[in-house]
């Protein structure tokens, strides 16, 4: 398989100290942000953005977020309550917080006769469960006053993406959730989105787990086209910093949309997928995908 290098104009954005705020707000006044998910790509961005916009900025991932005024709490999504267990730590330090924005998120190649349990359900695990646990743990500290959750979600959830069936379903699952949640929630003022990016140039392309030859028997040359085109169509995509923007964007308003695409192609696909015949939108897909 082909699989193209990282963007390089893009990867110096992550050597990127954050902008700092025309008027710095005192620490005691600013909003605090729970990025589930900002060690890299889009959730470095948002964290770098936000900071950049007066948030107080928490993380929490396996690895740090690098940069300086972020503070890291440790967990693994997969693993027990680590990840609630996080976010109580913060709620306890913080009592309040503002906003959560659950962007970890893991992908797949496999053909769907073949592949192993095991695998995708620690995906919809990382991309799925692990959102619904974090809303469950944050509600309680945000229904007093409260605030924004953000659920980075993916065109592949409007579309399929060809042999990562788990992903595309886990991630239409998510924005079911957003949208569900967003009716629960509305009284007492927590207003929930899905930021769905189109393929976005980070390192996510090289963290796939890709199903060998020997794993795909007579799917393998189709998954390897198939593979071959998303790694092309994420690595030629966005910035991360272009889907930060968005999330950014979504955090400073009143009303957020329960769902948002990022730039204008991918709100153009949105429109034009509901618009088209099924069969034709699949045919485009098939295509998009060298099947
Ligand atoms: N890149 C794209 O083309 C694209 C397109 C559409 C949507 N998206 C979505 O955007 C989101 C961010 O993706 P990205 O491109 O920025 O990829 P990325 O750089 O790989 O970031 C993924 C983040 O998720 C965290 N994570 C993954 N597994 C975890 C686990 N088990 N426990 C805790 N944290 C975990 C990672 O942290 P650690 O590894 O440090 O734990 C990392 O911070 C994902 O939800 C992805 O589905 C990406």
């Amino acid at each position: 398989m082909e699989t193209p290098k990282v963007n390089e104009a893009k990867q110096t954005e992550l050597k990127k100290q954050p902008e700092t705020p025309e008027k710095a707000a005192p620490e005691k006044n600013k909003k605090t942000v729970i990025i589930i998910g900002a060690s890299s790509g889009i959730g470095y961005e948002s964290a770098l953005k936000l900071i950049g916009r007066n948030y107080h900025v928490v993380n929490i991932s396996r690895t740090p977020c690098p940069l300086e005024r972020v503070k890291n709490y440790a967990a693994d999504i997969t693993v027990g309550s680590t990840l609630e267990k996080a976010l109580h730590a913060v709620a306890e330090k913080t009592q309040y917080f503002y906003a959560l924005v659950y962007c970890a998120g893991f992908s797949m190649a496999a053909p769907i006769e073949y592949v192993n349990q095991k695998d995708y359900r620690y995906l919809f695990e990382v991309n799925f469960f692990g959102a619904l646990r974090a809303i469950q743990s944050a509600v309680p500290f945000m229904k007093k006053k409260g605030g924004r959750i953000v659920l980075v979600s993916s065109m592949g959830g409007l579309l399929p993406v060809a042999f990562d069936s788990f992903y595309s379903s886990s991630k239409a699952a998510l924005d079911m959730l957003a949208k569900s949640a967003a009716i629960e929630l509305e009284p007492y003022n927590i207003r929930l989105t899905s930021v769905q990016p189109g393929g976005t140039s980070t390192s996510f392309t090289f963290k796939r787990k890709v199903y060998g030859d020997e794993d795909n028997g007579e799917y393998a040359s189709r998954l390897n086209k198939a593979t071959a085109a998303l790694a092309n169509i994420e690595q030629g995509g966005m910035s991360a910093g272009e889907v930060a923007r968005t999330i950014a964007d979504v955090l400073d308003m009143k009303k957020p949309p329960a769902q948002v695409q990022c730039g204008g192609k991918n709100k153009f696909y949105a429109v034009a997928q509901r618009l088209l015949p099924g069969n034709m939108s699949l045919y485009l897909n098939k295509k998009k995908y060298r099947q």
